[in-house]
């Protein structure tokens, strides 16, 4: 079985040297929790891959104890990327630099530009404080979540997908966000949001002057821009408020589970009923753990209820639609 321990200074002295020699520990983030491998060791590194069954190609972002690592790891780092990191770290934003010489292919899956970001989770911070204590610098962090699937955003469900091929986990109870980081490229003349996240696009127009650009046809490499991504195992669709209830109630028998967040669950209805919360942060902050508890029930299917049209939701938007994509 995985050891899953408490965040106090013994746990993250060995979680610290346990990265040191090479191995693989899971640590909580603001966002989802972490898999994380000495980001400056290649074979470590390599093991992440081997643990989630992601492929090679699909780079790594590196967690920096603080933002004066950057230039260890960037080449080149924009002022508009300083203004974001100062305005906007710790916290979940992940910048996408030019890689410094040195940064190993299999963090960056071969890309000449690497992921970055310097989480204000207090656990992360001090495992990652230790770390460099130790001299490390920088831990490679994926989601922790076997390949495409979805994140994990408790302890518990680190040690679902894994088991015991990773050989610490650090339980830091629920992840306050409990959606990814933002991730904003600064490798071209002007910045490119590839991911939505935890971070509202809305937030960088202040710090940039001006709204960043979204996705691109030239965008690098990012797994979680896949269509299908993000998705649990029982197939899931989404559908309007206006329609939920109607499709239910043709449907009250079939072994159909549903996520809702403002339509009430008709008495005629048989089957499992989440109510989700009807705040945009709180939905978020419990959207993966909802999305494993209801896959664990082997429905046949799982409704879910679109989400609002605002801004507010556009991370989770992106998410449920990549958890519904079929094909
Ligand atoms: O909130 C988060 O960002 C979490 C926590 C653990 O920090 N991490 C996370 O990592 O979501 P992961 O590997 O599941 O997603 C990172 C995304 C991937 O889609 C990857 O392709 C993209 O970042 N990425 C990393 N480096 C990149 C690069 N150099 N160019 C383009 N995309 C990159
Ligand atoms: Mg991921």
């Amino acid at each position: 079985m995985p050891l899953i321990v408490l965040p106090d200074d013994e746990h993250l002295d060995r979680a610290a040297r346990l990265l040191r020699d090479g191995e693989l520990v899971s640590f909580p983030t603001e966002t989802v929790y972490g898999l994380g491998a000495d980001a400056r060791n290649v074979a470590a590194v390599r093991r992440i891959f081997a643990a989630k069954h992601r492929p090679v190609e699909h780079p790594l972002i590196v967690h920096l104890a603080d933002a004066s690592a950057l230039d260890r790891w960037a080449r080149v780092v924009p002022d508009a990327a300083r203004v974001l990191g100062q305005a906007l770290w710790p916290g979940p934003l992940t910048l996408i630099l030019p890689r410094a010489a040195g940064v190993s292919d299999a963090v960056t899956g071969g890309e000449d530009s690497v992921g970055l970001r310097v989480p204000s989770h207090p656990v992360a911070r001090r495992l990652l404080e230790r770390f460099a204590a130790l001299g490390g610098d920088g831990v490679a962090a994926p989601s922790a979540n076997r390949f495409g699937r979805v994140s994990a955003t408790t302890a518990q469900h680190v040690a679902d997908d894994f088991g015991d091929e990773v050989a610490l986990i650090i339980d830091g109870g629920p992840c306050p966000h409990g959606i990814e980081s933002t991730i904003v490229a600064m490798t071209e003349d002007e910045p490119v949001v590839l991911r939505l996240g935890a971070i509202a696009v809305e937030r960088f127009a202040a710090r940039l002057g001006r709204q960043p650009a979204i996705g691109g046809a030239r965008a690098p490499r990012a797994s979680g821009s896949f269509a299908s991504h993000y998705a649990p195992r029982t197939p899931a669709r989404l559908l309007p408020s206006a329609e939920l209830r109607q499709a239910v109630l043709r449907n009250p028998h079939g072994h159909i589970v549903v996520l809702a967040h403002s339509t009430a669950q008709p008495p005629s209805f048989e089957g499992v009923w989440f109510d989700a919360p009807a705040h945009d942060a709180a939905y978020a902050q419990e959207l993966y753990a909802n999305l494993r508890a209801l896959d664990a029930l082997a429905a046949d299917e799982i409704w879910i209820e679109a989400p609002p049209d605002g801004p507010e939701w556009s991370a989770v938007r992106d998410r449920l639609r990549r958890a519904t994509h079929r094909g």
